[in-house]
């Protein structure tokens, strides 16, 4: 990838994903190596007004982490920006067009396009790009990179998809879901594949719940106008879980290609059950105790009778041989007590075990996505002595201490890279988001049309009030009091 001439354009360049992640994600890729350097690159931003160029590179590039070995102005050199008018109508493309050659001189150069646009013009940006932009040589790619929500239920999904797939072919669309580019998901499939110890216990006779959690310790931060008209469910847990979800749950795929890997990922989702409203919990949060955190109502943008949940939890069941009554609960929360991503696989306890340690013998396989990458392995080991006493114990590999030093990627760079280099094993395919909705989408419509009252948690708990309670109900899961 980094010895041909790549042209990369970002719709959504004034944004707030393209200054957190994408401007840093790029700069990072070049500076690896991974990405071509000098007069083989050029990124255009792509916005609706005009703007003053070096004002732009110092706002969006406020997140680049410089390094010396890639100075920084080689870097912003290699910016341009085109105020294109409304994404929706043609002109700003024709003329985005005429400057990509212009910038190209004529020499064969790919293209790779990255959508971070509202909803309601995705699909008409998706075509225009498609209709005056493609790369013009012969044997030079064009690519289309696509940043959620990809709809909001079943029909809006297919009218998206349908809105794209008119005009691009599947292996030149990459639905990002970026949470399959983090460092402890990329593992997962490793982890059971390649040891010998796992996958043969990884079933419904060894497994007892699955939990696969998402906490956030920061509120919607002025994003609540966007938020209020999707919830966690739709941000979170029908796209970042599900995935982390399936990923854990699907058959070896039958080769590492793409195709293979998206058809496990469709079975197991085709075997899973659909909740319902019974099947959920749901809570939003209000301001904290001391009253300096807003509450979610009190986000400019959000309703004041939103009942829009901020917190979610779903029990999910897939239906196969494999996880036959193992339940997997699903929960996402924001404005919690941490930052914290996780899976959270807990074996069940066997008879022989008790004659140790008593009923409450169970090893937990911790796979913690952030912070602080780790795996760990909740075990019972003979305190040392000349007691025979067993205590619980913990095998514990963190990443920063077994790969100290070595650099872990921000998952945008892997999106940008494997999209540059046409593996899309790590993109969401249209069947899989298919199924999703499908899953998700009977329990989105019961929440917007019944409007049921979220249970409330002030900004900081743990978990709001009653979540215990009803997780050991409705899965029989302890939630965890410490580690
Ligand atoms: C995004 C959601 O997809 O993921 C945000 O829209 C959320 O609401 C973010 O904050 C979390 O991503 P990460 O990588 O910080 O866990």
């Amino acid at each position: 990838t980094s010895s041909r001439r790549l042209t990369v354009v970002i719709f959504g360049a004034t944004g707030d994903l393209a200054k957190k992640k994408l401007y840093p994600a790029l700069y990072q890729l070049m500076l690896l190596g991974q990405l071509p350097r000098g007069d083989k690159i050029r990124i255009v931003g792509f916005g609706r007004r005009a703007v003053e160029l070096q004002g732009f590179i110092k706002k969006q590039c406020a997140n680049v982490k410089k390094d010396a070995r890639l100075p920084f102005e080689d870097f912003a050199s290699r910016l341009f920006f085109h105020g294109g008018g409304a994404y929706d109508k043609a002109p700003g493309f024709e003329s985005l067009a005429v400057l990509l050659d212009e910038l190209e001189q004529g020499l064969p150069t790919d293209r790779l396009f990255f959508l971070s646009v509202p909803p309601t013009v995705f699909g008409a940006c998706a075509q225009h790009v498609s209709a005056c932009c493609r790369a013009q040589a012969p044997k030079r790619w064009t690519r289309l990179i696509i940043e959620k929500p990809f709809g909001k239920d079943s029909d809006s999904f297919a009218e998206l998809d349908a809105s794209t797939s008119g005009s691009w072919s599947e292996d030149e669309l990459f639905r990002i879901d970026h949470y399959l580019g983090k460092e402890v998901v990329l593992n997962l499939s490793t982890l059971r594949f390649a040891n010998q110890l796992f996958e043969p216990t990884w079933n419904s006779k060894c497994i007892e719940s699955v939990e696969i959690t998402f906490k956030e310790d920061i509120g919607t931060q002025g994003r609540g106008g966007y938020f209020d008209g999707f919830g966690i469910i739709r941000d979170i847990m029908q796209n970042h879980l599900l995935q982390v979800l399936v990923l854990c749950a699907m058959e070896p795929p039958a080769s590492d290609l793409p195709e293979d890997i998206q058809k496990a990922k469709v079975e197991v989702l085709k075997a899973m059950s659909i909740p319902s409203l019974d099947d959920a919990f749901l809570a939003q949060y209000t301001e904290d105790n001391f009253m300096s955190e807003p509450g979610y109502l009190e986000d400019p943008g959000v309703p004041d009778d939103s009942v829009t949940p901020t917190f979610a939890a779903i029990v999910l069941k897939i239906n196969n041989e494999r996880w036959k009554g193992v339940p997997f609960v699903v929960k996402a929360g924001k404005g919690l007590d941490e930052r914290l991503a996780e899976v959270r696989v807990r074996y069940k306890s066997q008879p022989y075990n008790k004659l140790l340690v008593g009923p409450q013998a169970k090893n937990e396989l911790v796979c913690r996505i952030q912070p602080d990458e780790a795996l760990y392995l909740k075990t019972h080991t003979k305190k040392p002595g000349l007691e025979q006493e067993v205590e619980p114990t913990c095998m514990d590999m963190r990443y920063a201490s077994t790969f100290g030093g070595s650099y872990l990627a921000d998952a945008y760079e892997r999106m940008f890279l494997n999209a540059a280099k046409g593996d899309s094993s790590l993109f969401v395919s249209s069947g899989e988001l298919r199924e999703a909705w499908r899953v998700f989408t009977p329990l989105l419509h019961a929440i917007d049309k019944t409007r049921p009252k979220p249970i409330l948690y002030a900004f900081g708990e743990r978990n709001p009030r009653g979540f215990r309670d009803w997780s050991l109900a409705h899965s029989g899961v302890k939630q965890r009091q410490s580690f």
